[in-house]
């Protein structure tokens, strides 16, 4: 099959090379004269473990290719994916559709042939109808479905996740286009990956529905944490106590100082915002927006509370800065809201992020940077887990005492273990665990 991936960010790119490894011939297009320079030089320009090789191995068998406008690779098309940027529409926490509508209406221009137009940015139920129309409207001998195919992957995980997916959601209502996205994802046959499809509505709501439930199971869980620190109870029991419940599942029930990233804060504002417009008002996710928002502000609360009170001239050690771990990205993380309100509080922060502290840099003035985990501990009077980074948890708890001026530990991501790390002699606290008798 040729596919033309518009949009080269993070699913696009991601798609658009897991694609090529199926075999598929793909064009992946890019308004960003620069960005498609480094992708053709095979610099990715995002974090993410695994895909700067499978870019690269494509690229090398002639099966993808980038480009900066899309007529060509459009016009020789079977199917073309929408993945440009949904961002959240200043003031009203809808999505801004301006870069799906932009590119369907440059798409219109450049169909030749049957060609089946999928959308898989997330967006809002309604969308792909509206693709449609524009397609149609501007030129009305275009030949072409519309199809949505919500994508599902994790930051981190995207490639494992694209290859080895636990569904593929479609949205057609021709046979054609029908088989034209089966074609698509035949090579997952071989895995016998459950294909779902469906009318274009439902694909659409479906990609909501799923991250608002993911959303809900965390914010749900890091609740029932703030309740098992009041009355002694252990939240990582619990969750493995309901988690084996196979009604309810043991994944995405770790407890944290709260969702952030590029999806689901976005995304569940987008879905309350959809409903309340049809009068169909989600007050569960909006609820859920509302504790996560305020979890995030209150975990600064948390670290001052554990200090006795007061941050003021202390020197915090950061450990991890990014929403979540095997990414470089700092949308929404908790960090943004956590280590301005310690600055505020009057502590200086020394952070450390694997792969983070570059952008970091730009979202969080003040902080000074180190090189280890190590070395922002030295000299530190309290150490702050925000990102439960892989190679944290293999750090030496003994060394990092040593080079601790006070040994003190919040540990927002439970990555310590508590009754260790208090008899190892540091004060300690983590997440919806038992504290000490005293
Ligand atoms: C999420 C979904 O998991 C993907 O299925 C979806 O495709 C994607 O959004 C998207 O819509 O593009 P992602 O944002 O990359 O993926 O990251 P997650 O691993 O889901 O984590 C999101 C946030 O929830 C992070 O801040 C993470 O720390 C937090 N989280 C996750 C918890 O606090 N506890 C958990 O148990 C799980």
């Amino acid at each position: 099959m040729r596919i033309a991936m518009i949009g080269s960010g993070y699913v696009g790119l991601v798609s658009g090379a897991c694609f090529a490894q199926f075999g598929h011939d793909i064009v992946c297009v890019d308004k960003d004269a620069d960005k498609v320079a480094r992708l053709r030089k095979g610099e990715i320009p995002i974090y993410e473990p695994g895909l700067d090789k499978l870019v690269a191995d494509n690229a090398r068998a002639g099966r993808l290719s980038f480009d900066t406008g899309l007529a060509d690779a459009v016009g020789n098309a079977d199917a073309v994916f929408i993945a440009v940027g949904t961002p959240t529409r200043r003031g009203d926490g809808h999505a801004d559709l301006s870069y799906v509508y932009a590119a369907a209406a440059e798409i219109a221009e450049a169909i030749r042939g049957y060609t089946v137009v999928v959308t898989k940015s997330t967006v809002p139920v309604g969308t792909g109808r509206e693709v449609a129309r524009i397609i149609r409207e501007a030129r009305p001998t275009n030949n072409f479905d519309v199809a949505s195919n919500p994508e599902f992957l994790r930051e981190g995980a995207a490639i494992e996740d694209f290859m080895k997916p636990d569904r593929v959601v479609i949205g057609v209502e021709s046979q054609r286009a029908r088989d034209v996205m089966a074609a698509v994802y035949r090579p997952l046959n071989l895995i016998q990956t459950p294909m779902v499809f469906t009318n274009i509505e439902t694909a659409e709501v479906t990609k909501y529905a799923g991250n608002a439930f993911l959303a809900t199971k965390i914010t749900f869980i890091n609740e029932i944490a703030d309740l098992c620190e009041k009355v002694g109870a252990d939240v990582h029991d619990v969750a493995r106590g309901i988690g084996l419940d196979g009604r309810i599942g043991r994944k995405f029930l770790h407890p944290g100082p709260g969702f952030g990233g590029s999806c689901f804060p976005k995304d569940t504002l987008a879905l309350a915002y959809t409903a309340r417009e049809v009068n169909a008002p989600q007050t569960i996710v909006e609820q859920v927006i509302e504790v996560n928002n305020a979890r995030k502000k209150r975990m600064a609360r948390k670290v001052i509370d554990f200090c006795g009170g007061s941050v003021a001239g202390i020197t915090i050690a950061v450990l991890g800065l990014t929403f979540k771990p095997n990414t470089d990205d700092m949308r929404d993380a908790p960090s943004l809201d956590i280590v301005p309100a310690l600055q505020a509080a009057g502590a200086t922060i020394v952070a450390f992020d694997p792969e983070g502290m570059k952008e970091a840099a730009r979202m969080l003035p003040g902080v000074a940077f180190a090189g280890t985990a190590y070395e922002a501990a030295s000299g530190a009077d309290l150490l702050v887990v925000i990102t439960e980074w892989h190679e944290f948890r293999g750090l030496d708890p003994r060394r990092i005492k040593e080079l601790m001026r006070q040994p003190r530990i919040v540990d927002l991501r439970n990555i310590f273990n508590p009754d260790e790390m208090r008899d190892l002699g540091f004060a300690y606290e983590g997440i919806g665990r038992p504290r000490p008798r005293t």
